[in-house]
């Protein structure tokens, strides 16, 4: 079988991966942004270890206990009288999916209207509601979502070509008319992740989300805030729901609720929306314990007083250190970017996506300075994430960064 790479990694720890050579590389998107608290957080590690020692799994139907420490816990900073929980999934797409179908279950209506670019899951109908058509390519099913997909607001690149600066939010305009032309005419909500995360790190312009709310409310249309990316502390919040001011009817959560990478999801919501029977949304490998245990540890960790005070400074500095180098190196069309959820823009001398230089930027962090590094395969496939667990230290910030420069150096 072929692999990836030809290391051989054995061991985790903090924010690095050793290989079986002892050579050490340091991952700046924390796995696939799921290690919210690194490879091997003590704490988390401990629980885990305790919880597997005396019961590592029984059936949901004796497990609601423990669940119900996590969402109290996840409740205690939701936005928007969100009061009830449903964790019977380890996987974000089925959480998405777990909300839509209380959407559609709650409205008695079907469509789900989601953006271009975005990214909810991988199931086909997580990947028929997702906003890229190459993932559905052979997979029929997935245009049975009932999806209407609409305009991304994607401002370097509006596809209404306006400037910021006289922005009259026609992205949002266009979603009132794809419901009115592109719908069946019975919508249930909308799908949204805060920052559009696979899409490119696209940050919506100031008032988005404001206007989205409106929109749903005049539509009778539910709002499901997906952040499975942006939850648990990557912006500098529990929720980027909190920051932007999205007041979402839902949420869901996945990657970062694991901390150290133990697959967990759940589904927060207004509890006049806790209409699902369990027979009806349910996996056998939901609220197993040691998930449970992941995320009841990982929110003691994240709740400590002070915790997201520093990953609110550590996003600061990791914006000035990344808007420095855009200053430096005119193939970073721009970085964008909140907390520790950060994107570069990779492009050509007139501004157009150059996805060759951000792969060999992928490449060579990875082959020349032993930094691992993502970049985006939606849209252009020209966006390098950053995106480093928040337990990274200030120096390893600086260390990242430093590796980074010395790559654009050598491909600029
Ligand atoms: C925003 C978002 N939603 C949902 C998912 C799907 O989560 P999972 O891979 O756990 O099914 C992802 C995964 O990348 C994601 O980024």
């Amino acid at each position: 079988m072929q692999t990836l790479t030809n290391n051989r990694f054995t061991v985790g720890k903090g924010i690095k991966l050793i290989d079986d050579a002892g050579v050490e590389y340091l991952d700046g998107v924390s796995g696939t942004f799921n290690l919210s608290l690194g490879y091997n957080h003590p704490h988390v590690v401990h629980k885990i270890q305790e919880q597997v020692g005396n019961l590592t799994h029984m059936s949901s139907s004796f497990t609601e206990p423990y669940v119900n420490e996590v969402l109290d816990h996840l409740i205690e900073y939701a936005p928007n009288d969100i009061d009830a929980g449903w964790m019977r999934d380890i996987t974000g797409s089925t959480a998405n999916e777990c909300a839509t179908k209380i959407a559609q279950k709650y409205t008695g209506s079907t469509d789900i209207v989601s953006l271009y670019l975005s990214h909810h899951g991988q199931t086909q109908f997580a990947t028929g509601i997702s906003g890229n058509a190459f993932r559905r390519k052979r997979f029929p099913n997935s245009s049975a979502a009932n999806a209407v997909h609409v305009p991304a607001p994607y401002c370097y690149r509006c596809p209404f070509k306006s400037k910021s600066s006289e922005c009259g939010y026609q992205c949002v305009e266009a979603i009132s008319d794809a419901i009115d032309y592109a719908s069946s005419g019975s919508v249930a909500c909308m799908i949204i992740e805060p920052i559009l995360g696979n899409g490119g790190n696209i940050m919506p312009p100031l008032g988005y989300f404001q206007r989205i709310r409106k929109l749903c409310d005049e539509n009778n249309m539910l709002l499901i805030a997906d952040e499975v990316q942006t939850g648990i502390g990557r912006t500098g919040t529990m929720f980027a729901s909190e920051l932007f001011d999205i007041r979402p009817d839902m949420i869901t959560l996945a990657k970062g609720l694991g901390g150290i990478g133990v697959p967990v999801a759940a589904v927060l919501m207004q509890s006049r929306l806790n209409v699902l029977e369990k027979h009806e949304h349910s996996f056998t490998s939901g609220s197993n314990l040691i998930s449970v245990t992941a995320a009841k540890s990982t929110l003691e960790v994240v709740s400590e007083p002070g915790f997201l005070d520093a990953v609110k400074r550590k996003g600061i500095l990791l914006e000035s250190l990344l808007q420095e180098l855009a200053q430096k190196y005119p193939i970073i069309g721009e970085a964008r970017g909140v907390g520790l959820m950060w994107g570069l823009e990779i492009v050509g001398d007139q501004n157009e996506p150059d996805t060759p230089k951000t792969n060999a930027i992928i490449d060579r962090a990875f082959t020349d300075q032993h930094l691992i590094l993502r970049s985006s395969r939606y849209g252009f496939g020209n966006v390098v994430k950053v995106r480093p667990a928040l337990t990274t230290t200030e120096e390893e910030l600086v260390e990242i960064v430093d590796r980074l420069d010395s790559v654009l150096a050598s491909v600029h």
